[in-house]
């Protein structure tokens, strides 16, 4: 991963579950970051990253452990700012000749401190420009230990009632070292004391989305030369930047493969293909291949089977359309960063799986191909601005995600066609709904899930005898936790009555609101 052209800043993960905010608070402010785990940073790859500064974060560890993880002594040596965090602040007054002490919980001197906490200055810093003018700052703590002797050179310039060295400094090499977590949203005025410090360490701010697109179509040019780059497009944004970016970079070198599995929801697939294809003059293989999915869908209704069977589908749709695509080295995937981060793992046990994730893992080995990742530097939030500068449509780039296994996991049971049908245009008016009422950004995702009971309702002077639905609207950050959305009384009852009246097959319409956890986003 480079991006030789920019400064760049390290961030030496210590296992913090708040690092990837020190790097989304960077990003805004246009400077280029990676996080990398403590384990990696050697004294070799310091030299080869050759950082304008170094963040080091918080993190579970305790410094006074012998085994407890540290960087590499050169760190101190390269002449480049650092700023230490929590975790990061202990490790460097340790190192540099400092003490830190096991915290008690509660009690006189220095004691664990978890949460709101006010600190006031204690001189002039320029890491502290526009702090303070309120005469103290909220900040949040979160710490076991703490420090209880400055390492030579430093000196305090901030305090709070349980934090006696809160802000440090030795302002001569430019080592700046904090007790709380300024990246939190607890800290309101954290943003400002990273742009300070990426001024300080001499950061021109100038990575931004128009430089990104530039660098990003030469590396893809220099990466992919005249192969051709195959595509699964499906029409969620990640895969859809990346196919834009790809396409201004080499043009018709790039075929996308847009898999129609028959669990679209109303006239996505026209849609997509119709962008990608008219408008954007993608060359773009609309594989309709709903008979096969809903064919070996038939009779299955446990959500496992459901997914593993799409997946695998998926996998032998994909090749063999690919198969068709003479020249093709290279396959084209949307991973972001996130996916691309490694993370600090202290315990290493396995994880449960919760539900199997549909995508084209596998798929390169499988066919011998290549892999074309140009958005593995990006956040979410960037690839939308990506999108952006590449001219795709705001409507488009702002749309919910949407699952890889489609409507098969909002029917929970068997599917039908019937059934699906009925899901779409309950969907359908659902979000019109939501888009008329001008909640459609607040959300993170709604849609329908059609219910696997049939119940009896009366409609003018007869009796029905109909699906009920649930509607689902969740707001999140990441899909990882979620909450349910507080619509008014008057939405939820002036969409039930308009999806009972325009959809037929829907007699009864129920709001989910259980949140993330203990339920999951999608039924299944
Ligand atoms: P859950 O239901 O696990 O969903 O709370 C979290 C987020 O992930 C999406 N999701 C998927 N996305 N392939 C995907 O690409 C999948 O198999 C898949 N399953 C769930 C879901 O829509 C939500 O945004």
């Amino acid at each position: 991963m480079t991006a030789p052209s920019h400064d760049r800043l390290l961030i030496i993960d210590f296992g913090s579950q708040v690092t990837q905010l020190i790097a989304r608070r960077l990003r805004e402010l246009n400077v280029y970051c990676e996080i990398h785990p403590f384990q990696n940073v050697t004294e070799a790859f310091l030299r080869d990253f050759a950082p304008r500064a170094v963040i080091l974060s918080g993190g579970p560890a305790s410094v006074t452990r012998a085994d407890a993880p540290r960087p590499p002594r050169a760190l101190f040596e390269m002449g480049v700012p650092l700023l230490g965090i929590c975790y990061g602040q202990q490790v460097m007054m340790d190192m540099l000749g400092g003490r830190v002490e096991g915290g008690k919980i509660s009690g006189g001197g220095g004691t664990a401190e978890f949460g709101r906490a006010y600190v006031v200055p204690q001189g002039q810093l320029g890491l502290l420009d526009g702090w303070f003018d309120q005469g103290r700052e909220q900040v949040w703590m979160s710490h076991g230990d703490h420090v209880s002797q400055l390492a030579p050179g430093f000196a305090v310039y901030g305090t709070s009632p349980n934090a006696p060295y809160a802000i440090t400094a030795d302002v001569a090499r430019h080592f700046y070292a904090v007790q709380f977590h300024p990246e939190v949203h607890h800290t309101p005025k954290g943003a400002k004391l990273y742009e300070n410090f990426v001024r300080l360490a001499g950061f021109k701010g100038d990575w931004t989305m128009a430089s990104y697109r530039e660098e990003a179509i030469a590396r893809i040019r220099e990466q992919v030369g005249d192969a051709r780059v195959i595509c699964a497009l499906s029409g969620g944004v990640d895969s859809s930047v990346a196919a834009a970016l790809i396409h201004e970079a080499i043009g018709d070198q790039l075929t996308c493969v847009f898999v129609d599995h028959g669990l679209l929801r109303l006239n996505e697939a026209e849609e997509v293909v119709g962008m990608f294809r008219d408008h954007m003059n993608l060359s773009v293989i609309h594989a309709q291949e709903q008979d096969l999915f809903l064919g070996a869908l038939e009779g299955v209704s446990d959500p496992e089977v459901k997914r593993k069977t799409i997946g695998r589908l998926f996998i032998e749709v994909f090749q063999k359309y690919a198969d068709r695509i003479e020249g093709a080295r290279f396959l084209a995937q949307g991973t972001l960063y996130p996916d691309v981060i490694e993370s600090v793992s202290f315990s290493g046990g396995p994880s449960v799986t919760i539900k199997s994730h549909h995508n084209v893992g596998g798929l390169p080995e499988k066919m011998g191909l290549k892999l074309v990742e140009p958005l593995r530097e990006l956040f979410k939030d960037e690839v939308r601005a990506l999108g952006r500068e590449l001219g795709l449509p705001a409507h488009f780039i702002g749309r919910h995600p949407f699952p890889g296994p489609g409507l098969a996991i909002r029917c929970p049971g068997e599917i039908t066609r019937e059934k699906l049908d009925i899901l779409r245009q309950a969907d359908a008016v659902y979000i019109d709904q939501i888009r008329r009422h001008g909640l459609y950004d607040e959300i993170w995702q709604a849609f329908v899930a059609i219910l696997p009971v049939r119940t009896v309702g009366v409609m003018g002077d007869g009796r029905t005898y109909d699906f009920a639905c649930a509607l689902r609207a969740v707001t999140s950050v990441d899909g990882m936790t979620a909450d349910y959305y507080p619509f008014s009384h008057d939405f939820l009852s002036e969409t039930a009555t308009r999806i009972i009246n325009e959809v037929p097959g829907i007699n009864r319409v129920t709001y989910d609101i259980t949140s993330k956890p203990p339920g999951t986003i999608e039924w299944e």
